[in-house]
């Protein structure tokens, strides 16, 4: 999952060239403020943290469930286990990354949701890991190198 790790990049960028520093400051805090939450709740370690901040794939069951916690509480998924793509919208900051036609995932963000709107599962450890795969997977079909969710 790089949903993370991309916006952590997208704040290093945003903050080095000062642009939007308070809206993604806001947001770093928030993503940090809820993987905290969500640590305790699944019982994961500061090291599953840490790895799920880097951009690192969930392999462990707790990590899935700490990446899928974090998506839920980011309101990126819903209480049906499902995308919501508004909210989604809201966590690319930034739009520079641009798939093989020049196009921005921004621009593309209603095709790829609307592809993984009907993507749950009931198990919501399960679910969030889902999604997100699903995100990715149809950025790639639509271009981009490679899943930049
Ligand atoms: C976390 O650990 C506590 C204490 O050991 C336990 O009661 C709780 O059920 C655990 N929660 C999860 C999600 O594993
Ligand atoms: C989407 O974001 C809005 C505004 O932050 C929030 O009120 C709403 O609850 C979020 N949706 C979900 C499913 O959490």
């Amino acid at each position: 999952m790089k949903l993370f790790y991309s916006i952590f990049l997208i704040l290093l960028a945003a903050l080095s060239l000062s642009a939007d520093s308070a809206e993604s400051n806001e947001i770093e805090a928030l993503i940090v403020e809820k993987a905290k939450i969500c640590q305790k709740e699944t019982n994961a370690s500061e090291n599953d943290v840490d790895e799920m901040l880097d951009g690192a794939e969930p392999t462990t069951q707790t990590s899935k469930c700490l990446h899928s916690c974090l998506v839920k509480k980011l309101g990126v998924m819903n209480a049906d286990n499902k995308l919501e793509p508004e909210n989604l919208t809201k966590m690319v900051i930034d739009d520079t990354i641009k798939s093989s036609d020049g196009k921005t995932i921004k621009s593309l963000i209603k095709p790829i949701s609307d592809a993984c709107k009907s993507v749950t599962d009931p198990d919501e450890c399960e679910a969030g890991v889902k999604i997100v795969d699903c995100l990715n997977a149809e950025a790639v079909k639509l271009g981009f190198k490679t899943g930049p969710f």
